[in-house]
C-alpha cells in the first residue's frame, strides 16, 4: 500500500498555542488526525513524526527509504537553513512535498528562501493546517502521473 511519511521540524510541537494570529488554532495532534483521515480516504497509510532537531530530521528521512513512496516536510525554521535536510532529501530520492502553514513569502526576508524548496517536488504554503491534506492528495497525484 502506498505510503507516506508526515514529517514535523522544530516549534510545530507548539501549534495552537504558538503565535496563532500566524498559524492558526489548529494544534499537531489535529493535523496529524487530519493526515490519517486523508490517507484513509485516499486508501494509503501515513505516518506522522515530529522532531525539535535538526539530525534526528535527518534520520527519519533516511529510515523513509523503502519504506515510504514519499515525504510531507514542513522544516519549520530549518527550510531557511539547514543543508543538511536538503541532502537528506536528495540522499534517499524520495518525491518530497515542501509545506508551510504561512505564507512563507509574504513574511520576513529571511524565510523567503529555502533550502529545500529545489529538491523538493513542489511547495504548499500559506493554508495553514488545510495544507497538509492537499500536500497528501498532490503528492498522491504525482505518483499516480508517474506509474502512467
Ligand atoms: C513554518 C514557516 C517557518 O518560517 C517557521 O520557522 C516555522 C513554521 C510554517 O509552517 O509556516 O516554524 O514552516
Amino acid at each position: 500500500m502506498t505510503s507516506f511519511l508526515i514529517l514535523n521540524g522544530p516549534n510545530l510541537n507548539l501549534l495552537g498555542t504558538r503565535q496563532p494570529e500566524v498559524y492558526g488554532r489548529t494544534t499537531l495532534d489535529d493535523i496529524e488526525r487530519m493526515c490519517h483521515d486523508k490517507a484513509g480516504s485516499l486508501g494509503i497509510e501515513v505516518e506522522t513524526a515530529q522532531s525539535n532537531h535538526e539530525g534526528t530530521l535527518v534520520e527519519h528521512i533516511h529510515a523513509a527509504r523503502g519504506v515510504h513512496d514519499g515525504i510531507v516536510l514542513n522544516a519549520g525554521a530549518y527550510t531557511h537553513t539547514s543543508v543538511a535536510l536538503r541532502d537528506a532529501i536528495t540522499g534517499v530520492a524520495l518525491p518530497t512535498v515542501e509545506l508551510h502553514l504561512s505564507n512563507i513569502h509574504a513574511r520576513e526576508a529571511f524565510r523567503h528562501h529555502s533550502m529545500i524548496a529545489g529538491v523538493a517536488l513542489g511547495v504548499i504554503c500559506g493554508f495553514g493546517a488545510a495544507g497538509y491534506p492537499l500536500a497528501i492528495e498532490a503528492l498522491l497525484g504525482a505518483l499516480e502521473d508517474r506509474a502512467g
